[in-house]
């Protein structure tokens, strides 16, 4: 398996310096749940939210490190199918609400207000933080190239109307030729956002 990478993107058009940071998803599962740490350029004070969660073992690490009352964490999958894929997830979702943190399934990344409105959610609502862990959309063709740029472009237009002014896009990606061949970069910057580091 390739080195991961995470990857922040800002919506300002300033020079922007390069540095690939490890992924939270290697450390969190060390983490003690002290509060108030800062972890990745996410920090107990910073409103996140969490897109296309898989068994949400990821958004426990988090909020058990920053505390859960800032942490929106959601699945495109709804329950039912989360349930039959990730034996673990109805375990880590009960210990995820305890901690404060919300929970929505059935969130689609690339239509973000349409589906806060859906729900009934406060779609004016913004969040500091954006977060998206290896998006994927399965396969590994050429063909499955495009359509993975295309959902992040979609997504990444998507999240711009739902961040604050210094808001910041982090997506994970694994460093090898098939992720880098998504050309992550580029299609951030051609939605206006700049690579921070
Ligand atoms: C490789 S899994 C990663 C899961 C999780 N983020 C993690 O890091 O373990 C890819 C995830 O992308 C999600 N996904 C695919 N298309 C999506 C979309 N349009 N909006 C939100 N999530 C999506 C899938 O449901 C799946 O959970």
């Amino acid at each position: 398996m390739g080195k991961k990478q995470k990857r922040t993107l800002r919506a300002a058009p300033k020079a922007a310096p390069v540095f690939f940071a490890p992924t939270i998803l290697d450390v969190a599962p060390q983490l003690s749940g002290a509060m108030n740490q800062t972890l990745a350029s996410c920090g107990a004070s910073h409103k996140i939210l969490l897109i296309g969660e898989g068994d949400f073992s990821y958004a426990l690490g988090l909020a058990l490190s920053l505390g859960g009352s800032n942490i929106l964490a959601t699945s495109y999958d709804s329950l039912r199918e989360l349930n039959k894929k990730y034996a673990d997830c109805k375990s880590i979702l009960n210990r995820l609400k305890t901690t404060g943190a919300q929970v929505l399934h059935g969130i689609d990344g690339t239509k973000l207000p349409e589906c806060f409105e859906r729900l009934g959610e406060n779609k004016t609502q913004s969040f500091d933080r954006i977060v998206f862990n290896f998006p994927h959309l399965g396969g590994s063709l050429p063909k499955d190239v495009i359509k993975n740029q295309e959902m992040l472009r979609q997504f990444i237009g998507s999240s711009r109307n739902l961040l604050t002014a210094n808001g910041e896009i982090h997506i994970a990606l694994r460093d090898t030729l098939f992720y880098q061949s998504w050309q992550i970069e580029r299609l951030a910057n051609s939605r206006g956002f700049e690579l921070k580091r």
